[in-house]
């Protein structure tokens, strides 16, 4: 368990970091009222992400799937980000070499000031059609048609990638190479199962990479890290982070 003294360690250890890599998931924006993927409240009617996240739902129910991303984009659209976010936002500007990772798409990261977050898993705002090349941001919430289409007629779908499909090839590069050459890797409320991302804070410690978590509580990760920090982040993470 983390004391006063733990608090102050860690914060010597960010000062001095030259290169830091974070990685964040669904839990940094939980405290802003954004569900989580795998908590109590992560069903949305009876469905799991893994069961709705995927192409192959897609294909068999867009409507299904699109009805879930408008319930998602309505929500997220009225969240705030929260001092964990801007947290971040602050230690960025305070270490020469930081590079943010996130699994999530809420966009709360920008919100709160983060330059440039590697968004390993999308956007939910963005959109690309089925069949045509186009991409483009869709803002509008609730959506008018349900599911929406494209100007060529086809399907539009959220720009995000689902289970068992590709991270963009140059977004998760950058994510692996701030993970081998950082100094210091921290990853933020995620549960870790999910993969390529859990990975990364393994690749950052198998470099050398000091290793802090901050969670709720335990995850698969917790006995690689040298430093668990068990507790809400937006409030652990402004006082790491002055
Ligand atoms: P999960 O829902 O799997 O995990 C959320 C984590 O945040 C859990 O470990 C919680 O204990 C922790 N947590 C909750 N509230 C917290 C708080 N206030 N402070 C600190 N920690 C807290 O979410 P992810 O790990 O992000 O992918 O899930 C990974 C991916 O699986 C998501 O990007 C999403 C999902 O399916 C796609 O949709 C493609
Ligand atoms: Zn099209």
């Amino acid at each position: 368990m983390m004391t006063a003294d733990n608090i102050a360690g860690i914060r010597e250890l960010l000062a001095a970091a030259k290169r830091l890599a974070v990685l964040t998931g669904a839990g940094i924006s939980a405290e802003s009222g954004v569900p989580t993927f795998r908590g109590v409240d992560g069903l949305w009617r009876k469905f799991r992400a893994e069961d709705l996240a995927t192409p192959g739902a897609f294909r068999e129910n867009p409507t299904l799937v699109w009805e879930w991303y408008d319930w998602r984009r309505t929500l997220v659209a009225q969240k705030k980000p929260n001092p964990g976010h801007f947290s971040l936002a602050r230690l960025e500007r305070q270490i020469p070499e930081f590079t943010l990772i996130t699994q999530n798409v809420d966009g709360l990261h920008d919100l709160a000031g983060s330059r440039r977050p590697l968004k390993l898993h999308g956007d939910i705002w963005s959109v690309r059609c089925t069949r045509c090349d186009y991409r483009g941001t869709m803002r509008q919430t609730p959506l008018a048609e349900i599911p929406p289409h494209c100007s060529c007629g086809s399907l539009l779908r959220p720009d995000i990638v689902w289970f068992g499909e590709m991270l963009p090839e140059r977004i998760i590069e950058e994510a692996w190479q701030a993970a081998q050459t950082a100094d210091i890797f921290m990853v933020v409320g995620t549960s870790a199962l999910v993969q390529p991302a859990a990975s990364l804070p393994m690749q950052a410690k198998q470099n050398g990479a000091v290793v802090i978590e901050v969670n709720l509580e335990e995850t698969p990760l917790s006995p690689y890290a040298d430093h668990v920090l068990l507790g809400p982040s937006g409030t652990l993470l402004p006082q790491m982070i002055p």
